[in-house]
């Protein structure tokens, strides 16, 4: 008889400033595949964000209440350190294109080679999100440029919000 299987708990860490609708598929496959999926936004990544890391968790729920077993956190300091204490077996991560590989392996390879019980688990986003990156997104629509359906409507709000309040400022 088999013996009863562990529960799967993956981590899916990233800046998501902001989240995307690459992100939101990403999300969406996870939680159907896992347990329980965690977000886990990088706190103190040394570069300049356009929202905190609050703001960043915040895009994240407003978004996932139709998944139940999505949860938000953030995190700093080491991702497998973070990931054995949340007793998760697995970080998701989305590849758009060749060039996201590289990155990924070198990543997971270095990640598998802190904690080797720790997999690193690839899922490709769907076809239409295959060209959308949070950086270009914000260059986007800093430059005037139309990004629906590139990022949930909650996000856009938010976008619009934070970068007429700059260029008021500015
Ligand atoms: O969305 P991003 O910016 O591509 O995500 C990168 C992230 C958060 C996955 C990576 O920078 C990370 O894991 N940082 C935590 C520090 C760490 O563990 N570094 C070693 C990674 S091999």
């Amino acid at each position: 008889m088999a013996s009863k299987s562990r529960s799967h708990i993956a981590i899916y860490p990233g800046s998501f400033d902001p989240l995307t609708s690459g992100h939101l598929d990403l999300i969406e496959r996870g939680s159907a595949m896992m347990d329980r999926l965690i977000v886990a936004v990088l706190r103190n990544d040394g570069k300049q964000p356009l929202f905190s890391v609050e703001e960043r968790m915040e895009m994240v729920r407003e978004v996932v209440p139709g998944f139940g077993n999505v949860e938000v956190d953030s995190f700093d300091g080491l991702l497998v350190d973070y990931a054995a204490q949340k007793q998760a077996t697995a970080i998701l991560r989305g590849i758009r294109a060749v060039s996201d590989y590289e990155y990924e392996l070198q990543m997971a390879l270095m990640n598998r080679r802190l904690k080797p019980e720790i997999e690193t688990v690839f899922l490709m986003a769907g076809e239409a999100y295959s060209f959308i990156s949070s950086r270009l997104v914000k260059e986007v629509f800093r430059l005037g440029g139309d990004i629906r359906g590139m990022v949930p409507p909650t996000v856009e709000a938010r976008l619009q919000r934070r970068i007429s309040g700059i260029s008021a400022r500015g």
